[in-house]
This record gives C-alpha cells, structure tokens and sequence, in this order.
C-alpha cells in the first residue's frame, strides 16, 4: 500500500513497503548515502540499507544509535558529524534518517549543518513522527534549559512514513502519535476523526495507513501554507500551549501526546464560550482520545504552577494569552485572547473528569 501526500515541493509517501519506497527515491543517485537510525529499528533500517544497496546505491555506512529525548542533545550531532567525516561523505552525500521524531530531529540537524548542508531522507517509524516530526523540515536538539532551542529549517528530499514499523513502536509512543492525530482532525479533516473514532491499537498497517496519510496532509497544508512558520502555521499548536505547561510542570514526565490530549480538552472548554464550538464535537474529541486510553484529566500538577508555567509562554501578552482554540470539526481560530483568570477557571474543570452532560 502506497499513498502519496500532495501539497510540498518534495514527496511525502506513506507506505506498507519502505524499503522499495527509499530505493526508488535514491534510484538513479550516483550519490553516497549514509543510514542513521535508531537502534529500537535496527532490522528495519538494515532492511532498507539492503534494499538501497540492491538498488545499485553507494550506502558509505550505517551507524545505530539511542534515539529518545534525552539524546535529542548537541552531543549526539557532534558524533554523527565524526561518523560523516569517518565515512568521507561529501555535499552530494545523502543522509538517510530511519527513526522516530528524536532520530530525525537529531539526524536531519546533523545533515543541515555538516559542509553546510547534505541532503537527507527521512524515514519515520513512529507514528508521531509519521504525522508531525519528519514533515515541515524542522530540525534540532534540547539544551539543558529548554526542548527545541538549537536547530535549523532544513527540507528533506522526501518523507516516507514506514506504516510496518508501527508493529513494535510501545503503546505509549502510539498513543502520544494518536493525539496529535486527534489534533489533526480538529484542525482539518473531521472525517479523519469519525475513522480515528474506530482504529484499534492492534489494526493492521493497512488500517492505520490511510489515517496516517490524512493526518499527514493537514499538517502538510498548514506547512504549504507557512513554509517559514511566521504565521498560519499556528494552527498546529491547537492544545499546545496548556499541553507545554504542563510538560515543563512535570519534569517532562507527562508526555507530550498525553499532555496534548490534556490541552485538547482544555482548548474545547476555553472554546465553549467563544467560538460556538459545540459540545457535541467536545464529546467526541474527548471520547476519542479516552478511548485510546489518552487520560483528559489533570492530575497532581499544582494548578498555581501550571499557571506560573503558561506565563512563560511566548505568545503571553499582559494579563492574558493567546489560544488557538476550535470553531467547529475541521476549523480553528487562532490568536484568541484569553484572561488569565478564564484559563485558572479552565484548568479547574479539568481537574474532575468529563463526564456526560460535563465538558
Ligand atoms: N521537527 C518537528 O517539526 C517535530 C514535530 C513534532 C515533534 N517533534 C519531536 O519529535 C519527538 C517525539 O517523537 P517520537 O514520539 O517519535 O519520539 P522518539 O523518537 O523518542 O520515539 C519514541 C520511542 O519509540 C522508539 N521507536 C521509534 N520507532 C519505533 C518502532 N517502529 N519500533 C520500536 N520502537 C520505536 C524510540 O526509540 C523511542 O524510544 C520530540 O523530540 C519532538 O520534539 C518534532
Ligand atoms: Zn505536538
């Protein structure tokens, strides 16, 4: 199964068979290609190596490394950068980037910044990344004092989502990849949210892949729309700015995809008295991602340093924030000021858990 995403000037191809999908994408490259990938999806990327290679591909190496937050870190670029040097890549070479949202991230900075940019191909195995990290072209590492704050805008030659992959991606994973798909839905495509209201966990690849594809094109929409992220592309950040509080509240124990569906719930009640979002629509989000076992309750945080926390947020104006917040299943409306009051009122109500007739 092959469904290709239209709307960037490069390819973004949601496949059941990566390997075949990567050689063709490098068929014809006199090229050297380099393989990183993590090493929870080492046979898969030694699968692809083999492919690259049957494809007449010159692969200079493949290099397995930890991938996950906390290698997500300048120290982990510097290394790739030696393995490009021991490899003798040089400005034709190709990065081929096989991962999570981690490993891209890692990889694809390593690639933008080695001889001023390689090119490099990402191939995303979990679902997060099939659906948000590897599209856009942003790349970058954590510093101690904050996720994301080093890194650069760096297009790939194409995306490809390894849909078999998702066969031992940890449930958890799966389910932080499922909120933003939640998030996807609401943004773009309710239609996605009635096929996201029936997937199990345990679907087949074939299942999950078309929902992939159509998650995939609402981000690639909003990324078509805003290339340089200077605008429009704040759609995307529906849930989010509870979503990063709450990460920071909790020493990033939370996960990100479980702090989202958290700040999914918190956008549909802060939307409750502004946009005319309906409750019915709220239901259904909120059933969706319980569903999944995507808990919609805040839970032991300290709302005063959830507060404290969102104050520190970039889109913070005096005495109140700015939200992106739904109008109805497939449109949002960003830019919507907020008191700071109202949102300790929200946060309030998430703290009980939704139940019929309740937001
Ligand atoms: N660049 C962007 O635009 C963008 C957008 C969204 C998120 N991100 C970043 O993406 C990261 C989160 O992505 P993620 O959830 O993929 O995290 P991740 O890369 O840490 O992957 C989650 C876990 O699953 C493992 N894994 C990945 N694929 C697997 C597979 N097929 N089988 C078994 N294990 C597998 C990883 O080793 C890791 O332990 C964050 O760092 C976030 O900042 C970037
Ligand atoms: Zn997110």
């Amino acid at each position: 199964l092959k469904i290709v995403v239209d709307g960037l000037p490069y390819a973004v191809v949601v496949s059941t068979d990566s390997g075949s999908e990567v050689a063709r994408a490098l068929s014809g490259e006199q090229a050297r290609a380099f393989v990183v990938a993590d090493k929870s999806v080492a046979s898969r990327a030694q699968e692809i190596g083999g492919h690259l290679r049957g494809a007449g591909c010159d692969v200079a190496g493949e290099f397995f490394v930890r991938a996950g937050e906390q290698y997500k870190r300048w120290s982990s670029v510097a290394e790739l950068h030696q393995r490009f040097v021991e490899a003798a890549l040089d400005r034709d070479s190709i990065v081929v980037a096989v991962g999570g949202g981690t490993l891209t991230d890692v990889a694809g900075f390593a690639a933008a910044t080695y001889l001023r940019g390689l090119r490099w191909l990402p191939i995303a195995t979990s679902l997060t990344g099939m659906v948000d990290a590897a599209l856009g072209g942003k790349t970058g590492v954590n510093l101690p004092q904050g996720k994301n704050l080093v890194g650069a805008m760096w297009q790939p030659l194409s995306v490809i989502a390894d849909v078999e992959a998702l066969a031992t991606l940890p449930k958890a994973a799966l389910r932080d990849g499922f909120a933003e798909m939640v998030k996807s839905a609401i943004i773009g495509d309710p239609s996605l949210l009635v096929r996201l209201e029936t997937i199990e966990k345990a679907s087949s690849s074939q299942a999950w892949a078309p929902l992939i594809a159509s998650a995939a094109a609402v981000k690639v929409r909003a990324v078509a729309q805003d290339p340089h992220d200077r605008g429009s592309r704040a759609v995307l950040n529906l849930g989010h700015t509870v979503a990063h509080a709450l990460e920071r509240v909790s020493k990033y124990r939370l996960s990100h995809g479980t702090a989202v569906a958290v700040g999914l719930r918190a956008a549909g009640i802060l939307a409750r008295d502004r946009t005319g979002w309906s409750y019915q629509d709220h239901r259904r989000v909120v059933k969706a991602l319980a569903r999944m076992r995507l808990r919609v309750r805040l839970w032991r945080l300290p709302l005063s340093d959830i507060l404290a926390a969102m104050n520190l947020d970039k889109k913070r104006r005096l005495g109140s924030s700015r939200f992106v917040l739904p109008v109805r299943l497939g449109e949002v409306r960003t830019g919507v000021e907020v008191s700071d009051d109202d949102v300790a009122r929200a946060l309030e109500e998430l703290t009980h858990a939704p139940a019929a007739g309740t937001w």
